[in-house]
This record gives C-alpha cells, structure tokens and sequence, in this order.
C-alpha cells in the first residue's frame, strides 16, 4: 500500500528485488542464492571467444547478478557497480573532458563536494555550485559549456529537495546533450526513480540504504542510453574502480529486504520526526515526511515515501549538540547512514569537515546541526534514547533559557 498522498509505489518491486539477476537456471547447478564467483579469469573456447566473461575487472558473474537486479529496481535497462559512491561519481565525471562544464546541486554530500572542487576543477573541469531547488537559479547557472548538472535530493545534511523533472525539462530544453545526474543515495531505489522523471543517470552510494547493512562500501550507476552505458561500461573497465565479488554478493543479499527495510525506516523516522518537532528542547527539525518541510508536498509529489534521515537543529551552542550526541546510548555516534542500526553525527565536525567554513554557514551546516540515520530497532526504544540525551544536552545548561 503507498503511503498516503505520495506516488504510488513501484510495481512488482518486491518480486524483482529477490528474483531478477538470481535466476537459478543461469547456473548448471540451479543454485538458488548465485554463488560468490572469486575467480578473475575465465577460460576460453578459443582465442578471444568466452562464454560471456575474460577478466573479473571487465565483468564478473557476481557482479552481473546484482547489475541486474539493481537495474530492474531502478527501472533501468543498464547498470554498472563500482567501488565506492565517489568511484561511480568519478566514472560518471569521466565521461567528459577538461573545459566541460559541471553544474552541482550546493548543498550535496561532503566528498561529492571535496571531489568536484579539489580534483575536477583543479584538472581542468568548469565546476560551479547552484541551489538548484531554485529553478530559475538552474536556468541561468547553465552555460554554453555546461554537460552535466549534478543533482542531489534531499540533500546531505540539510534536507533540500529538488524537482527532479523541472530541473531536467529544463536542463535538456535547453540542450538536450546534457546529462543530469541524481544522487539517489539517500531515498534509494524503492523511494526514488530518477530516471523516470527525465534524469540521464541515477547514482547510489549502495554503501547507505542499498546494502543497508553497514558492511559494504559501493556505488551504483543506473541509466537506459544505450551510448552513455558503451562509455561508462568502457570507463568501468579502463578506470577499474570495481567492486569485488563478495562485496557485490553482499549488496545483492542486502537488496533483497530493501522494501521491507525502508518502510520500516519510514514509519520510525516519522515517529522519530514528530517527537523532536513536539520538543522545546528542540529548535527546528528537518524531515520531507513532515508537513512543515518547504517542499513536503513535491517530495509526495516525487517519491514513494522518506528514508530515515532526519536532520534536527538542537537548542543551545556546539556544547549542547556534543553532550547530545556523546550521551547516546542506542545510537552509535558514527558517520555514514542508511544501515540498520540507528546512527547519530555532527556533520560540520564530521561528513561536512572538508565543506569550508563559509559554505557550511551559507547551507545551515551550523554547530547545533544534527543529524540522524533512524534504524529499525524498536520506535519506543529510540525515542527513549534521544528523549534521554535531549535530558543531558539541558542539563549543561545555564543559558538555554528554554
Ligand atoms: C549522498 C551521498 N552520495 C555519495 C556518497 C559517497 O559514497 P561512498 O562513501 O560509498 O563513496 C555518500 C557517502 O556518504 C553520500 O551520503
């Protein structure tokens, strides 16, 4: 059933996350889990003719099982693994050539950011940085030289959401060679389909929801062009940031429950939401599942439902955030998102440290920023553990004035 008033879920979702790519009939011994493929070679018939695979960099079998099934969940007819988030951003960036434009979304993961301006730019690569939740600001960040905007939505940490199909009606109006990309991370493919709201490619760091057992770091590139897939294939090769083949394993046994598991963090991270929104103890809260956010009503518009990430402004000054965040006790304090267990962190400290201090301030990234990957253990037991911490971040107090 879809959550009420957002679109409609995805069809047969369910079905295809546990059975496209782990056909049993693929394998002569009918294994109905695909087997870890170790191996980096495959003989051949004869020179240059292979049953499918040569060298594991170029393509695995293991790898190939969950290419297809993370194709089939974003509604793609292509997808590529590679080794990190930031490998796939990489792969992706190398499709263009020194001089090219890139157009970034200003508000988007730390090391996203660290990558365009301190390795793209300085290799030669025309970077600039918009807020593209303002579409007249896209329209005229777009130059003549621009071949890709980078969307990120929401947006780490601070929640923004961007209209995908504005931004790519409006990017490929103007020029329809352009390709517009979506970090699709954080709402993950059962949330989020760029690709059916006009995007050219859908990236995920699987490390987050995708696997969504905090014990794999990759990226995914999902897209449907038959030529950009020729060159990315070409780049997932020649580049050779690929992930191993019980690393693909892993995320594939991890898509499998990927319904299950983001409804669920749905349903907590709202609890979790309207408890914090409830609580003087508490400034502001930023979560799209909540009225009160700017653009709840284009994420019903756009997604199926919210991911368990959660950013909160606590009362006070750096002080009470880093009580608040050492006095949690279910929530490890730890950097990533989008595992099982619930997980607490400070980005201008942490994700966000390598943001300068002046774009922090210009985003919101400010010392009382929190933010929350809620997991899927018990409601009432996270809510007791932020209920407890909000207790201690008070107690230093002696200005709070609440
Ligand atoms: C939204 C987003 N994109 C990309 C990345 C980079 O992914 P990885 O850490 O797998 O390289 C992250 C990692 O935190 C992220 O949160």
């Amino acid at each position: 059933i879809s959550a009420a008033g957002y679109q409609p879920l995805f069809k047969s979702f369910a079905t295809d996350a546990i059975h496209v790519g782990s056909e049993p009939e693929q394998w002569n011994s009918r294994a109905v889990v695909p087997p870890i493929s170790l191996s980096t070679t495959f003989k051949q018939h004869g020179p240059g003719k292979h049953a499918g695979f040569e060298y594991s960099r170029s393509g695995n079998p293991t790898r190939s099982c969950l290419e297809r099934a993370v194709a089939a969940l974003d509604g793609a007819q292509y997808c590529l693994a590679l080794a990190s988030g930031l490998a796939a951003t990489l792969t992706i960036t190398h499709l263009f050539k020194a001089g090219d434009g890139i157009l970034c979304m200003n508000d988007v993961y730390g090391g996203t950011n660290r990558y365009f301006r301190k390795i793209a730019a300085e290799v030669g690569f025309d970077v600039s940085f918009a807020d593209l939740t303002k579409l007249e600001l896209l329209k005229a960040a777009l130059k003549p030289n621009t071949k890709m905007v980078w969307i990120e939505t929401p947006t780490n940490p601070t929640m923004k959401v961007v209209d995908i199909k504005g931004c790519a009606d409006i990017v490929h109006e103007h020029n329809k060679d352009i390709i517009v990309v979506v970090d699709n991370t954080f709402m993950s493919a059962y949330f989020q389909r760029p690709l059916a709201l006009g995007a050219d490619i859908c990236m995920h760091s699987a490390t987050k929801y995708m696997n969504g057992h905090s014990d794999v770091v990759m990226g995914l590139i999902s897209l449907n062009r038959d030529d950009i897939y020729e060159r990315l294939k070409f780049l997932q090769n020649a580049l050779g940031a690929v992930p191993s083949p019980f690393d693909c394993y892993m995320c594939n046994r991890g898509l499998k429950t990927l319904h299950v598991r983001m409804k669920q963090h749905f349903k907590n991270a709202m609890a979790v939401a309207q408890f914090l929104e409830a609580d003087p103890r508490v400034d502001k809260v930023i979560f799209p599942g909540l009225p009160s956010h700017p653009q709840h009503e284009l994420t019903k518009r756009q997604c199926t439902g919210c991911p368990g990430m959660i950013t909160f402004y606590i009362k006070g000054k750096l002080e009470h955030a880093s009580t608040f965040l050492s006095s949690l006790k279910l929530f490890a304090l730890a950097e990533s998102l989008g595992g099982y267990e619930s997980l607490a962190e400070h980005p201008a400290i942490m994700t966000h440290a390598s943001v300068s201090e002046n774009e922090r301030k210009e985003l919101g990234i400010s010392d009382t920023l929190i933010r929350l990957s809620v997991g899927l253990e018990d409601e009432e037991d996270i809510i007791a553990d932020l209920d407890q911490a909000l207790a201690a971040a008070v107690s230093i107090s002696v200005d709070l004035n609440i």
